[in-house]
Order: structure tokens, then C-alpha cells, then sequence
């Protein structure tokens, strides 16, 4: 009996010593971890927000944990996250390669390659392509505008009724960037649009959950049939869905006159015969990341804005009197003009920043060995940019808790951005869509405050402000009560009566 609790005594210590989850040496600090597990254990998984939250109230602005055995470096508040990802911007410029996401998409796209020559000549590409540069007759504010008018034909039809608005946003926002990249529109109950929209909703719930944490933390499981497996199948049927439309593409393709991201990367592929970085199925994966990345952030930010707008019809109020205002006869709003609707504009940021929709950014990881605040950060350690830390951070915003446009506002009602305001991150892997996000929001929500009044519904009760917790955060689902606004039935009528 003896000998054997001794044995295992013995066993345990020589585990522990082997396999503890060992923190480099002059390491941000964290709680003590476990073996194998690192802190696995001490968080639910599920929704670990409430438990890291303790950490680093106890830990401070830079603090560690472990995954497993790897250790996690979390970044908290706008000095840390600055002096990480614009400072040190090369060194902090990386993506980890070895977790379940990289294998299923097979380091190719962007979002998840790592720093080198090919992310940065794959970025560049599709910063120019979607800044207008070669898309060719139609521009991106036309390709919004025409799909705005979509959402306003359909909430015509909801007027006077309440409706909850998430498919409709959903589908508008994956179809504004589907026009960017293939130059088509799917009709909201197409079949190809919503295997798309299932396929990737099932994907980043894997991806999200679990089982993925299981996956990147014991490579021995790997290999394994576990759930985690489906998100490999996933992926291929999307791919092949790709591909079919990259056929299509190509046969009425004409070079150089190209008609979305696509034909453009056709063009680039032509012009760089000799650079196989460039190639078909490099192709694939790039326009499902942009779709991936354009879709939930953008319709998850409008669920948000028009919760508030419904719950501060004060707020909603005063937009509607500038955008009024400014547009006057006008049927159409553009972009530009948003510099002479500085509280919309700051209503809207406002929006972005109670949304908090990607709340730990995308991970990076250090590219070399280097410093952070006086601690040691070899290379290769895994980054987490706390961004929901640094758009509710205190010190940086008159109302952080609140929904207060004021927020951006100076005392001559101007439209000012604190250096805080950063729900696309910063540093050189800052979102590369954020010119398309910023005009789509615009757009969208100037569009619809000049044509709708947005209600809480009577008997909606009170409303849940709490997030629905994932990569991107969204809200509860919700109803809204939508009118049509007196103005603009005048105008329906006047064209009614002139036609
Ligand atoms: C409101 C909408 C959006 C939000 C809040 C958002 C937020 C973000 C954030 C936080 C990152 C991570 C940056 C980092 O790693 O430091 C990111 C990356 C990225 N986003 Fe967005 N995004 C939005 C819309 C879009 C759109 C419309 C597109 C598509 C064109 C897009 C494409 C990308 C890409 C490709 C990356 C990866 C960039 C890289 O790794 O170099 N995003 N975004
Ligand atoms: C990020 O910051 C927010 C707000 O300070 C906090 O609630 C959350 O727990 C933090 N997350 C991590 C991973 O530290
Ligand atoms: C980071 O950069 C900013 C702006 O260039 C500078 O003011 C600040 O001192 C830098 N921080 C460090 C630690 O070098
Ligand atoms: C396509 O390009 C990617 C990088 O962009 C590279 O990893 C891959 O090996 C290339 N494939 C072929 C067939 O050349």
C-alpha cells in the first residue's frame, strides 16, 4: 500500500516536471497552470469572458495564461495594445500557424497568414482592388447603393409591422461583398447563398467551440474521427463551391477589364507568370476569408446600432433632422456626404464602439524575440489584443459605459476620433476592409433613417443589451417595429402622382 502511494507520488512529481506548462522565463504573469491542460480548466470554455476579466484586475494590463501548453499573452488597454501593434509593429505583426484554422484553410487567403512577403503582397492586392482601383465601371459606393435599396424595398413591405431584422442584414452584408468579389447579387432565399451562409455559420461555431480548443491543445487527437473533423469536410464543400464560380468566371472573362476582386486576380495572376503565390487555389481560399471576414462583423454592427437607435429615440432623432437636413431634395445620400453630418458620424462610431464586435481581434503572434513593458516575449508566443478593453477603457472616453455619441464629439459639436477608437485594431494588420465597412454602415443606416422610423415594440418587454459571445460578438435577437417616416411618404406619393 505504502510502496504504491509512493510510486504514485513519485509518477506525479515526474509528470508535473515534465510536462508542466512552463511560462518563458521574465514572462508577463498569470495564474498557476496544470500540466497539459495550462489553464484549460480553470475557464468555461463556453464563455470565458467573466473569468478572464478576474485576471486582469489581478494581473495587470499585460498578463499571461496558458493554453494548454502553450503561453498567451493578453493585451489590455490602449498604452499596451499601442505599444505592441504600432510600435513593435513588424514584431507583433504575426499569426500563429499551428492551430486547427490554419490546417483547414492551409496557410493560404490572408486573415491567417503569417508576416512575410506573401500576406503582405496578397494585402496590398485586395487593399488596392477594394479601394476602387480597377473595379472596373462600377463603383463600390454604387454596388452598396444598389443593394441599400434592396433592404429599403423590403422593409417597405415590413412597414407598420414589426420584424427581426438579422436575416435581412445578414444577407445584405454578405451580398454587398459578393458584389465586390464576383460581381453577383443573390436573391435572399437563393439556394448557393444559403448553403453559403449555413456552411460558414457551422464552420465557425466549430471553430469556435471546443472542440477546436481540444484540437489545438493536444496534437495527439488530431488525427482522431472527433467532431472537429466536419469542419475539414465543411470547408472542402465550400471550396468546390468556389471553384465553380471561378470556372463560370473565367469564360467570359476579358483581361483587363475587370468586373470584381476576381477578374482582377486574374489579371494579377497573368501578370505575374513566374510567382506561383498568385495561383488559382490561393484564389479560393482569399474570396471565402474576405466573405468571412466582410459578413458577421458588418451585419452584426447594424443588429447593434439599430438596438440602441431603438432604445434612444433621442439619438435616433437627431439624425434623422441632419440627414434631413443635409440631403434636402436629394434622393440618394453618398458618402461624401458624411463630413457635413458630424453627430450621424458620430452616432455611428458610437455604434461601432458599444458593439465591440470582434472583441479580441484576430491573434497575432511575436515574429521575433523581443519586449513588452519591461517583460521577455520570445518569438512565436501567441498575442491577444484585448480590443473591448480599450474601447471601454475609463481613462480614454467621457461615457465609456454609456450610449452617448458625445463620445465623438468636441464642445463645437465637431467630429472628433479618440485614439482609443479601435474596433478594426490598429498596427499593420488592421482589418483591410475597414473603407468598405465604414462606407457600407454609412450608407446603410443614413439610407434608413431618412426613409423609417425604428420602434421598440410595446410588448417587446425590456430591452437585453447582453452579447451573444463568439469571434464576433452579436446581440440577443430582437423585433423592431418599423414606419415609414411622413417625409419620405410624401415623396412616394409625389412620384406616385407624377408618374
Ligand atoms: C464592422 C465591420 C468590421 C469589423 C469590426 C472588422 C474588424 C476586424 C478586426 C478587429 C480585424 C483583426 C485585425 C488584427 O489582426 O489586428 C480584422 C481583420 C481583417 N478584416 Fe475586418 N472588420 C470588419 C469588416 C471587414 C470587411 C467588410 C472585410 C472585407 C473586405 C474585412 C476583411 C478583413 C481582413 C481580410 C482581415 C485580415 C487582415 C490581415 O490579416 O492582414 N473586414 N477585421
Ligand atoms: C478584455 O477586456 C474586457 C473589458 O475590460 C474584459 O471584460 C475581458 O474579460 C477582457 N478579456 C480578456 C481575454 O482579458
Ligand atoms: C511609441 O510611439 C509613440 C509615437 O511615435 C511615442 O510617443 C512613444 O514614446 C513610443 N513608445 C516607446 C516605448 O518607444
Ligand atoms: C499557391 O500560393 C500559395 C501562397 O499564396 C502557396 O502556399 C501554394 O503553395 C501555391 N500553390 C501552388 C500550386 O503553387
Amino acid at each position: 500500500m505504502m510502496d504504491s502511494l509512493v510510486l504514485l507520488w513519485v509518477a506525479f512529481c515526474l509528470f508535473f516536471f515534465l510536462f508542466k506548462a512552463q511560462r518563458p522565463k521574465n514572462f508577463p504573469p498569470g495564474p498557476f497552470s496544470l500540466p497539459i491542460f495550462g489553464n484549460l480548466l480553470q475557464l468555461n470554455l463556453e464563455n470565458p469572458i467573466n473569468d478572464l476579466k478576474k485576471l486582469r484586475l489581478r494581473y495587470g494590463n499585460v498578463y499571461s495564461i496558458c493554453f494548454g501548453s502553450r503561453p498567451v499573452v493578453v493585451l489590455n488597454g490602449v498604452h499596451a495594445v499601442k505599444e505592441a501593434l504600432v510600435n513593435q509593429s513588424v514584431e507583433f505583426a504575426g499569426r500563429p500557424q499551428d492551430l486547427m484554422i490554419n490546417h483547414v484553410t492551409k496557410n493560404e487567403g490572408v486573415v491567417l497568414l503569417n508576416h512575410g512577403p506573401v500576406w503582405r503582397d496578397v494585402r496590398r492586392f485586395s487593399l488596392m482592388t477594394l479601394r476602387n482601383f480597377g473595379l472596373g465601371k462600377q463603383s463600390m459606393e454604387e454596388r452598396i447603393l444598389g443593394e441599400v435599396s434592396y433592404i429599403t424595398s423590403h422593409l417597405e413591405k415590413c412597414a407598420g409591422k414589426s420584424m427581426d431584422p438579422q436575416n435581412l442584414f445578414h444577407k445584405a452584408a454578405s451580398n454587398i461583398i459578393t458584389t465586390v468579389l464576383f460581381g453577383t447579387r443573390y436573391e435572399h432565399e437563393d439556394k448557393f447563398l444559403q448553403l453559403f451562409i449555413q456552411l460558414f455559420k457551422e464552420l465557425s461555431k466549430i471553430a469556435n467551440g471546443p472542440w477546436a480548443m481540444i484540437y489545438d491543445t493536444f496534437p495527439v487527437v488530431r488525427n482522431l474521427p472527433l467532431p472537429f473533423q466536419k469542419a475539414f469536410q465543411k470547408f472542402e464543400v465550400l471550396k468546390d463551391a468556389v471553384k465553380d464560380l471561378i470556372s463560370q468566371h473565367k469564360m467570359s472573362w476579358v483581361p483587363r477589364q475587370p468586373r470584381d476582386l476576381l477578374d482582377c486576380y486574374l489579371d494579377e495572376m497573368e501578370k505575374r507568370e513566374d510567382d506561383s503565390s498568385f495561383n488559382e487555389s490561393q484564389l479560393v481560399t482569399l474570396l471565402l476569408d474576405l466573405h468571412f471576414a466582410g459578413t458577421d462583423t458588418t451585419s452584426n454592427t447594424l443588429l447593434t446600432t439599430f438596438l440602441y437607435l431603438m432604445t434612444h429615440p433621442d439619438v435616433q432623432e437627431r439624425c434623422q433632422k441632419e440627414i434631413d437636413q443635409v440631403l434636402g431634395e436629394k434622393l440618394q445620400a453618398s458618402f461624401e456626404d458624411r463630413h457635413r453630418m458630424p453627430y450621424t458620424q458620430a452616432m455611428i462610431h458610437e455604434a461601432q464602439r458599444v458593439a465591440n464586435t470582434v472583441p479580441l481581434s484576430v491573434f497575432h503572434t511575436t515574429t521575433k524575440d523581443t519586449q513588452l513593458m519591461g517583460y521577455d516575449i520570445p518569438k512565436g508566443t501567441l498575442i491577444i489584443p484585448n480590443l473591448s478593453s480599450v474601447l471601454n477603457e475609463e481613462s480614454q472616453w467621457k461615457f465609456p459605459h454609456d450610449f452617448n455619441p458625445s463620445n465623438f464629439l468636441n464642445d463645437e459639436g465637431e467630429f472628433v476620433k479618440p485614439e482609443a477608437f479601435m474596433p478594426f485594431s490598429t498596427g499593420p494588420r488592421m482589418c483591410l476592409g475597414e473603407g468598405l465597412a465604414r462606407m457600407e454602415l454609412f450608407l446603410v443606416l443614413v439610407t434608413l433613417l431618412r426613409h423609417f422610423q425604428f420602434i421598440w415594440p410595446e410588448d417587446a418587454g425590456e430591452p437585453d443589451y447582453s452579447t451573444i459571445f463568439g469571434a464576433t460578438m452579436s446581440p440577443k435577437p430582437y423585433r423592431m417595429d418599423v414606419r415609414l417616416r411622413n417625409k419620405r411618404e410624401c415623396v412616394i406619393q409625389s412620384q406616385n402622382t407624377t408618374e
